[in-house]
């Protein structure tokens, strides 16, 4: 099959990668001339474990190539993925004008019969948006799909190539063949719903990861009231198999580049259906006054912050990514700043990023290694539970007086750390 991916991000990158490993003809298509030479030459620009050999072994192949030209990757095209970015505007809507601009641009090209299909995850009602665009410059018939994108940065190989499901949105019966066709090496479970509710689906699966992250963090707040221990509460609530152990994450609330956005663009759409008031918009709420919340009890045991010097672990989002989209060290430390302290921070991949970000008169420093970044330091803050932290002995950098361990995703044994000498603070857990 021949195939055209638009918008050589995060997501597009993964999807041309895997279906040209599939035996497919893919082309890369993006605006951005320097991400195409990069990716041309081999070259992710951002970390994803396993992507770079998968995109060297697919470009050896000869079946993947990458292009700023809507000619050429589109004129022979049998499926259009549109996988452009969907950021959310002020009041919360999801901007579409990629999207638009994305369909504006293929419609002069397509051939008769192609699938252009949305990957890039926008709200239910998209679809009529698109074709209206697309018609404006074209007679040609073609079928329109929506297969929502549901890889998570850090995985996104194993999770496009082991997907959970694989969700098609569309009525034509010649567009689910042929995306079925498409996706059956995949071997995973196929879903076959309406456009409205392949978009539908993909927010919702992702308003309800939000939701289990506020409610426990609620839940949290209330264990350090009652004295409670929010890991001691999870283990004998995650039992019930209705509930379960896996996705208990109290901390300083989501973030990253889907969660937040979602969030805000599903209250936005509840908002314009008149569902008000709904659980979304709170969620939001919820989520953005964590870091305060935390850093009120944190401050409580650390005492002031000024001249304290700060070993900030963890800059990108989550563990294994270089993405910084709304990264709890966007907060922290700006935060640590107007307090006075002296902020270093160390991320195993993501320190340009943030020191792009700040800037060089932010005061912000930076550590080579993880090593250097505890010299000194005064309070340890663990933000992000990068596999290095966790397997790291900071027995061996304790130091000869009172230092802070504070634990932003109760990744690590209170019992252990205070063996060490720290002071150990996480979220809602029990001094002793
Ligand atoms: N990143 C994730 O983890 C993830 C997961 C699931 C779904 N999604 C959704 O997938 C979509 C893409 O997300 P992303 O993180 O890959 O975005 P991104 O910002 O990393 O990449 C978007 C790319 O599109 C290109 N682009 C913009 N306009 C274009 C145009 N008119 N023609 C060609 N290229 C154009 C940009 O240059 C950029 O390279 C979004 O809707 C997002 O919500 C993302």
């Amino acid at each position: 099959m021949k195939i055209a991916v638009i918008g050589t991000g995060f997501v597009g990158v993964v999807t041309a990668a895997v279906y040209a490993s599939f035996g497919n003809e893919v082309v890369g298509l993006d605006i951005d001339q320097s991400k195409v030479d990069s990716l041309s030459s081999g070259k992710v620009p951002f970390h994803e474990p396993g992507l770079a050999e998968l995109l060297a072994a697919v470009l050896e192949t000869g079946k993947l190539h990458f292009t700023t030209s809507y000619q050429e990757a589109i004129s022979t095209a049998d499926v259009i993925v549109i996988a452009v970015g969907t950021p959310s505007k002020p009041d919360g809507s999801a901007d579409l004008s990629y999207v638009l601009a994305a369909a504006r641009s293929l419609s002069p090209f397509l051939q008769t019969g192609a699938v252009v299909v949305v990957k890039s995850t926008v709200p239910p009602g998209t679809l009529i948006t698109v074709a209206e665009e697309i018609r404006k410059e074209t007679t040609t018939q073609f079928e329109l799909a929506s297969v929502p994108e549901f890889l998570k940065e850090g995985t996104a190989v194993e999770d496009t190539l082991h997907p959970d499901r694989v969700v098609i949105g569309a009525d034509a019966p010649e567009a689910i063949k042929r995306l079925r066709e498409l996706h059956a090496p995949l071997q995973a479970p196929v879903i076959v719903v309406s456009a409205n509710s392949a978009q539908m689906s993909k927010y919702a699966a992702n308003a309800y990861l939000a939701t289990r992250i506020t409610f426990i963090n609620q839940i949290a707040n209330l264990c350090e009231h009652a004295g409670a221990d929010i890991q001691e509460v999870i283990a004998a609530m995650g039992v019930d198999k209705r509930i379960g152990k896996h996705y208990w994450y109290p901390g300083l609330g989501y973030g990253g580049s889907c969660f937040p956005k979602d969030v805000r663009e599903l209250a936005h759409f509840a908002e314009t259906q008149h569902e008000v008031p709904n659980i979304f918009s709170l969620l939001s709420e919820l989520n953005e006054s964590r870091v305060e919340h935390v850093f009120a009890h944190w401050t409580e045991t650390v005492g002031a912050w000024s001249d304290k010097k700060v070993a900030v672990l963890g800059l990108s989002f989550k563990p294994n990514t270089d993405d910084t989209r709304d990264a709890p060290s966007l907060q922290v430390i700006p935060w640590l700043l107007k307090q006075g302290a002296q902020v270093t921070g160390y991320d195993p991949k993501a320190t340009s990023q943030i020191a792009k970000i700040f800037g060089e008169q932010s005061g912000l420093q930076f550590a080579e290694n993880l090593e250097s970044a505890l010299e000194q330091a005064d309070v340890i803050l663990a933000l992000i539970e990068w596999p290095e932290f966790l397997t790291f002995d900071f027995g061996k950098t304790k130091l000869e007086k009172t230092q802070y361990f504070l634990d932003a995703r109760n990744q690590f044994d209170p019992k252990q750390i205070t063996s060490h000498g720290y002071v150990y603070a996480g979220i809602a857990r029990r001094q002793s």
